[in-house]
């Protein structure tokens, strides 16, 4: 793999955001009427909009060209068959085949039918959530559950917490789902405190078994249910286990037949379809999780037959590149217009951070591009009264992601019409902006005197020129969620092949976790620290000091 610098539709992209630069999108609108149906795709229940872009013809085809010239076409095919196309690891990466449909029943994946294993997965989690809520499944004092605490961090605690959380119209009140992350003894405690150790079950989802925040956690939540009544011989009605690592689940005191399984070739933050999902399909109930597979298996369909040119995953991912590559921008903004989404920035947060944050190519030489952005973002209209001040006249390019149904759950009054208008207002503020001569006639119609107008006047410019896609759908439900997620997914996928990164692997994590357990140890033993960086010393003794 070589850098994409080298590809010709590289350089012509560099060129031709020269040419792009003094070109308004607004001019675009006027000088071709079709511009919105032209720029419009429809996937899998949702319908892209990304007419308000500083593109024309001209840029979307050098954007295809450029993600054929990256090979995009044999890594989507590898993904799909199962090559090892995370390198590093040297793995599959077949999240897709977690969705896949029920016409397929084989994908044989080194040697191993890697959907049967699914399918029986698949069942046991049938099994599991009718036994929780029919109450046949009782604490160790004979009575039914009634909470399920899910204890994970990382991918095995953000996609279940936004899918439960975005599914909220579909929850069952018969039991209710918590989930726990961070290490931060509140969060446990906090939880804990609202629950009866005899009613209550928890579900450890580590892939590894072996994460510092969720071991820490699970013992606690073990700890408490001991300490509460329970006895060893009930921790297996208390406690159950999605990891790959059955041994250790086992120790724990699990019983076998309560461990999900997992397997390599999931990446943590890949993982909300397999057992890590338990938490949603408990909430939701099973019917309502496969109809969150079936979305997102649309969408993997779309990505992976329709053609560049009307390819959600493609057109969004190659967006993303032309204003991180080519126009600078650093960050990248998610507005979910609908409340039970508002978890979903943190969520694409850690699929795309996670994934291409990378600094290195396949090869192992260092990029010579930029990579992935900052992503965030937040609930729309929240953050109109918070950071949009900053997408309207700050200094900084920040493409948006729009994401908005056209029903509400909760047809109350006229909030929804009022939501949706400013979904749509900020898209069209964010474009048109507004010019020096319209801020002056604004004041001069309010009254202003000529003074108060050439004071005023240019803090109220608005340059606009400022892109974003649309995303709607008629409704937020179980297939469309899940189609909504699959499509970041393969947009993250996308941008990390036209960058020729692995967007599979996350060393980088290791760091801080390795350097966090030689900290924790000198924190609760008398070490020598003289080695270490002075404010490094001062900040631990600092702690040391606070304990004793
Ligand atoms: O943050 C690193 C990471 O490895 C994620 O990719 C993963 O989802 C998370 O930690 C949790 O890992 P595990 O499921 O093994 O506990």
């Amino acid at each position: 793999m070589h850098s994409p610098t080298t590809l010709n539709a590289w350089q012509a992209l560099t060129q031709h955001q020269k040419d792009m630069s003094a070109v308004k999108m607004a001019s675009l609108f006027k000088e071709d009427a079709q511009r919105a149906q032209k720029y419009s795709v429809n996937a899998a229940g949702w319908t892209l909009d990304y007419s308000k872009n500083r593109a024309n013809e001209k840029t979307f085809s050098l954007l295809t060209e450029l993600a054929k010239a990256s090979g995009l076409e044999n890594a989507i095919e590898g993904m799909f068959s199962g090559a090892h196309i995370n390198n590093t690891e040297d793995r599959s990466v077949l999240h897709v085949a977690l969705r896949a449909s029920h016409a397929q029943d084989t994908l044989i994946v080194d040697g191993v039918n890697v959907l049967a294993e699914v399918r029986s997965t698949l069942k046991q989690m049938e099994q599991f959530v009718a036994q929780l809520h029919n109450g046949d499944w009782k604490g160790h004092t004979g009575k039914t559950i009634t909470d399920v605490v899910s204890i994970g961090i990382g991918g095995s605690y953000l996609g279940p917490k936004v899918v439960a959380e975005a599914l909220t119209p579909y929850k069952n009140d018969d039991i209710k789902v918590h989930l726990v992350a961070n290490i931060d003894g509140s969060d446990i405690t906090g939880k804990l405190k609202q629950l009866n150790a005899e009613t209550t079950l928890f579900i450890v989802s580590s892939k590894t078994f072996g994460t510092l925040e969720t071991l820490s956690n699970a013992n606690a939540a073990r700890d408490w249910f001991l300490r509460n009544g329970g006895s060893e011989s009930g921790i297996r009605q208390h406690f159950a286990a999605v990891s790959s690592n059955v041994k250790k689940a086992v120790d724990f005191g699990m019983a076998e037949e309560n461990i999900f399984p997992m397997w390599d070739w999931v990446g943590g933050r890949y993982s909300l379809w397999s057992a890590i999902g338990l938490p949603v399909a408990i909430a939701v109930g099973m019917d309502n999780f496969y109809a969150l597979l079936d979305g997102a298996h649309q969408m993997d369909e779309h990505f992976r037959s329709a053609p560049f040119e009307e390819n959600l995953p493609v057109i969004m991912g190659a967006l993303g590149v032309w204003y991180i590559n080519f126009h600078n921008a650093q960050t990248h903004a998610l507005i979910p217009y609908d409340h039970y989404l508002r978890a979903m920035p943190a969520h694409i947060q850690q699929l795309d951070m996670e994934s291409n944050g990378k600094a290195n190519l396949l090869n192992g030489d260092g990029v010579e591009t930029d990579t992935g952005p900052i992503i965030w973002g937040g609930a729309g209209t929240n953050g109109q009264h918070a950071y949009h001040q900053l997408l309207h006249q700050g200094t900084r390019l920040v493409p948006v992601d729009f994401i908005a149904p056209l029903a509400s759950h909760n047809p109350i009054g006229d909030h929804h019409a009022q939501l949706f208008a400013n979904c749509l207002s900020q898209s069209q503020a964010l474009m048109v902006g507004k010019t020096l001569e319209q801020a002056e006639k604004e004041l001069r119609d309010a009254g202003a005197t000529d003074e108060q107008v050439a004071k005023i006047a240019p803090h109220k410019v608005i340059k606009g020129n400022r892109p974003s896609n649309t995303l709607l759908t008629d409704k937020m439900t179980p297939a469309t969620v899940g189609a909504l997620i699959a499509l970041y997914e393969h947009r993250t996928f996308v941008q990390g092949t036209i960058w020729g990164i692995n967007s599979f692997d996350q060393w980088g994590v290791e760091l801080g976790k390795v350097l966090g357990t030689d900290i924790f140890n000198r924190l609760v033993s008398d070490s020598d620290n003289s080695a270490l960086d002075a404010s490094t010393q001062a900040l631990i003794d600092a702690f040391k000091k606070a304990q004793s």
